[in-house]
């Protein structure tokens, strides 16, 4: 997936080609998995939902996690199917294929799932409309203290300034809270941290916020990394294309029930 206006899907065998031909990449990958694995301890079950081509789903397996994925695009579920053969045969992984839609009914349909993480590399989150919908099926997903840790797009990521959809969207994003570009998939939405927040209400909280590169120090809060989300640094966090935000699962009282 482009981060900027592209509008050819890359998917399958060319989209890990590009995704693992970069440093960048590679270190932001390195550090998304390093800290989901320190919020999901060994034998913990994980949700990777835009799993794509199943790099990180073999990741979390081989350090002994339960695995499910779900990708909407059939390419990406080919590869993923291949890539992660002998786990799928093992039972360690299982793929979820099929529409979007039939992936929420599937989830509101059995509420009461036991996933202790929901993960989404990558910015899978910045190709959904309806993020709010996303998050109850989340929440039926998962366990009593389930959480979702996911990469998004940064939308103040100083490489992007260079960019006239930037500028021309920034009113956008300061008085909506989130403004999209096209997208080769879908249209590809940047969100200023408190639209996250408000789309996953009432459903999860929004706990953490990360840069999302290696960090240089690593200050430990309940064994996790991370700024507390009313505390931003805003000038590191420029620096990097993307954020790992980790929400909290909230329990729902009779007011709120997923939709
Ligand atoms: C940039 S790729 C990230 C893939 C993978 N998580 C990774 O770390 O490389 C975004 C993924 O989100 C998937 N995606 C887009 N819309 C989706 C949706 N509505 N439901 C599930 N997956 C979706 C795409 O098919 C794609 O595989």
């Amino acid at each position: 997936m482009a981060t900027g206006t592209s509008q050819k899907i890359v998917t399958g065998a060319e989209y890990v080609q590009q995704i693992t031909a970069l440093e960048s990449d590679r270190r932001a990958r390195a550090a998304f998995l390093d800290l989901a694995l320190k919020v999901a301890p060994p034998g913990a079950a994980l949700f990777d939902f835009g799993a794509g081509p199943g790099i990180d789903a073999r990741f979390y397996a081989e350090q002994g996690r339960g695995v499910a994925a779900y990708d909407v695009d059939a390419k990406m579920c080919e590869f993923f199917a291949e890539h992660c053969r002998d786990l799928i045969t093992a039972g360690s992984v299982r793929l979820e294929t099929g529409t979007y839609p039939q992936f929420l009914a599937r989830h509101r349909a059995t509420a009461g799932s036991a996933i202790d993480l929901v993960t989404a590399n990558f910015a899978p989150l910045n190709l959904i409309g309806d993020l709010n919908e996303l998050f109850a099926t989340f929440h039926a997903l998962t366990g009593p203290s389930g959480k979702v840790l996911a990469s998004v797009l940064n939308p103040y990521f100083i490489g992007d300034l260079r960019y006239s959809w930037w500028w021309r969207n920034a009113p956008r994003l300061w008085w909506s809270g989130h403004f999209s570009v096209p997208g080769a998939q879908a249209p590809i939405i940047r969100r200023r941290l408190a639209d996250f927040a408000g789309q996953g209400a009432p459903y999860f909280k929004l706990e953490r916020v990360f840069r999302g590169l290696p960090s240089k120090q690593t200050p430990q809060v309940n064994g996790v990394a991370g700024r507390p989300r009313h505390r931003p640094s805003w000038m590191p966090m420029t620096t990097s294309r993307f954020l790992f935000l980790l929400f909290q699962k909230c329990g729902l009282r009779n007011q709120a029930r997923p939709h």
